[in-house]
């Protein structure tokens, strides 16, 4: 993993498909002194990604490719990373699977935040899963990035209560809610 250097943050992208609270959230976080990362580029695969607007807001450069042709997308991605020198992903309501290929050339430096607590409910819909199944807790996770879906290495997890009343919708508040202060505090971690 890469340490920090000195007082040089470590050059950062985030990948969004969505909304992107979480990457307005690391934007604000990357700004204070302390933060060890600097966002620097914003990559999404959809050019309907809400999130797109930090872009301008926070003049962060974008890049936008549908993963049509995965293969093609990634080596651009990938010329663009090593152009701009940065070391460092975080996805952050990513919704596409990167390649084995891609996962390996960025080997211990992609991070992933997950709306349940790993190893429960891979893939898609777990609050949905987590009020089925009658939980009582659910969460985040905070995991390194490996070539198996929702599988890399757990960096932090934060549980949430359940209540009776919650719907899918009030659950998925909640937990991100937890994930605006998990993601920074994963990232402490890493670094520290
Ligand atoms: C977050 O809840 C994140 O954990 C989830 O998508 C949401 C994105 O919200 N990610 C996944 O489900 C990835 N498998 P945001 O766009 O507001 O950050």
């Amino acid at each position: 993993m890469v340490k920090l250097t000195g007082l040089k943050k470590i050059k950062t992208a985030v990948f969004i498909s969505g909304t992107g609270s979480n990457l307005k959230n690391l934007i604000r976080f990357s700004k204070i002194k302390n933060s060890p990362i600097s966002i620097d580029l914003i990559f999404s695969n959809t050019v309907k990604a809400k999130g797109l607007i930090f872009s301008n807001q926070f003049n962060i450069k974008k890049y936008i490719s549908s993963f049509k042709d995965s293969k093609i997308t990634e080596a651009k991605i990938l010329s663009l990373l090593n152009k701009e020198n940065i070391n460092f992903i975080c996805l952050a309501g990513f919704m596409k699977i990167l390649s084995k290929s891609f996962i390996k050339k960025f080997s211990g430096k992609i991070i992933n935040i997950h709306p349940s607590l790993l190893p429960k409910y891979k893939g898609l819909d777990t609050h949905i899963k987590a009020i089925q199944n009658k939980d009582k807790v659910a969460g985040c996770t905070v995991h390194f990035v490996s070539a198996k879906l929702d599988s890399g290495k757990i960096i932090l997890q934060k549980e949430v209560k359940i209540s009776e009343k919650d719907t899918p919708t009030s659950l998925a508040e909640k937990v991100l809610r937890q994930e605006h202060k998990l993601y920074p505090a994963a990232i402490k971690k890493i670094f520290s």
